[in-house]
């Protein structure tokens, strides 16, 4: 027989039910067969064979990181430290972290992806997607892929990350690997299909070509569009069927209606603002206008290097004026919208029994007291991962 566990008095129960947000005070929840069997207030809670005991702290969804670049090797700690002193983040710098992937072995690069994904879960991360990009190869794309799909059910296959040296002068080439041959080797281990539509990467007809040929691979199209300055990004991804952009660090009103109309999940990262120093994206124009926003920590070596959605909330909260409600709604429902993930992201009834225990009494906390370590415990599919 199915074991059940009830974790009850818990100060407040976030469980964005029906789409939106909802939080309960004074609740319980019962996981049962590594999903939620039951929430509501704590006095009426059915019995269940193990009780953990919130003891009044927050119990949350596990975050949902719909945006991450975890298969690389090395590190860009001293081009960080120039922007820092005032170099500016150019899209070039990706190259760098190609040639320490290429060069790495496959036991290398899944003893860094496993760290990162260690790292992520005991920060409440539950879910996360994972690209490719650092190998740019046909057979460096498949590996990273393949490594990908070792750990998460969300992989995106990002061949149109940058044009590798090997074809410097020849994009059309590039192109044509992407959506060819190497294609061919990694949409066996891709769920996605992602393009880096920028100055400086590939263009609209580029970007447009590479998700055409992914969709007929039977991959989502998704797209880091409008990240370094304004661009044909987000029109392409509308166009393309995408469940979100990317990045929408620059959105003209033309994006923005696009956004709302698509309708695009409008994903924000701003760990990439914060390590770059470009102006965070308007939040709250998005959510005025009616978008969906979805907050990711868009973790890689160069423009973001944190796992951490904890931070990417406190930067949502104080730099970019979302309220604490909707930059954790942002960061749990929000990601598997960008997903279109219906199972995680909320704690209703029949949710996938990913959740949090915050050593704190309320959602609000994990902006309250940024960079502080507030998830104390973690469950997986109803499975404690962490100690409580
Ligand atoms: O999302 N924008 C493109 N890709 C990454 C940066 C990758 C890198 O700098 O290595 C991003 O910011
Ligand atoms: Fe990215």
């Amino acid at each position: 027989m199915a074991q059940s566990t009830l974790i009850t008095r818990i100060g407040e129960l976030v469980t964005n039910e029906d789409g939106g947000w909802t939080a309960l005070a004074d609740a319980a929840l019962v996981i049962e067969d590594g999903t939620v069997a039951w929430t509501g207030p704590a006095g009426h809670a059915p019995a269940a064979d193990s009780v953990v005991d919130a003891g009044g702290r927050a119990v949350l969804p596990g975050f949902v990181d719909s945006h991450a670049h975890l298969v690389f090797a090395g590190e860009r700690s001293a081009e960080f430290a120039a922007r820092m002193a005032g170099r500016p983040y150019q899209a070039g710098g990706i190259l760098t972290t190609v040639a320490a992937t290429r060069a790495a072995s496959d036991i290398a690069l899944r003893a860094n992806l496993r760290r990162l994904a260690a790292e992520m879960l005991g920060q409440g991360t539950t879910t996360f997607e994972c690209k490719s990009g650092y190998g740019l190869t046909v057979a460096d794309e498949a590996r990273a892929l393949a490594l990908a799909a070792e750990i998460t059910a969300e992989v995106t296959y990002l061949g149109a990350h940058v044009v590798p040296p090997e074809f410097a002068g020849d994009v059309p080439g590039y192109v044509d690997l992407v959506c060819g041959p190497m294609l061919d080797a990694c949409a066996p281990y891709a769920k996605w299909i992602d393009v880096f539509c920028e100055d400086g990467a590939f263009g609209a007809d580029e970007a447009a070509a590479v998700l055409a040929a992914g969709r007929a691979r039977g991959l989502g199209p998704r797209i880091h569009a409008n990240q370094l300055g304004p661009g044909p990004g987000i029109r392409v991804a509308a166009e393309a069927g995408a469940a979100a952009a990317d990045h929408c660090t620059y959105v003209s009103q033309e994006d923005l209606d696009t956004i709302v109309s698509a309708p695009l999940v409008a994903t924000l990262l701003p760990g990439a603002e914060f390590g770059t120093r470009h102006a965070y994206p308007d939040a709250r124009r998005l959510l005025d206008a009616g978008a969906t926003v979805a907050l990711a920590t868009d973790c890689n070596p160069g423009s973001s290097f944190t796992s951490s959605m904890a931070f990417c909330i406190a930067l949502a909260v104080r730099d970019m004026r979302m309220t604490t409600q909707e930059a954790v709604w942002a960061a749990t429902a929000g990601g598997a919208k960008a997903l279109r993930r219906t199972d995680v992201g909320h704690l209703g009834v029949g949710a996938r029994a990913d959740l949090i225990l915050l050593d704190a009494p309320s959602h609000a906390y994990l902006a309250y007291r940024p960079g502080v370590p507030l998830v104390a415990a973690v469950w997986q599919s109803g499975h404690p991962m962490t100690a409580s």
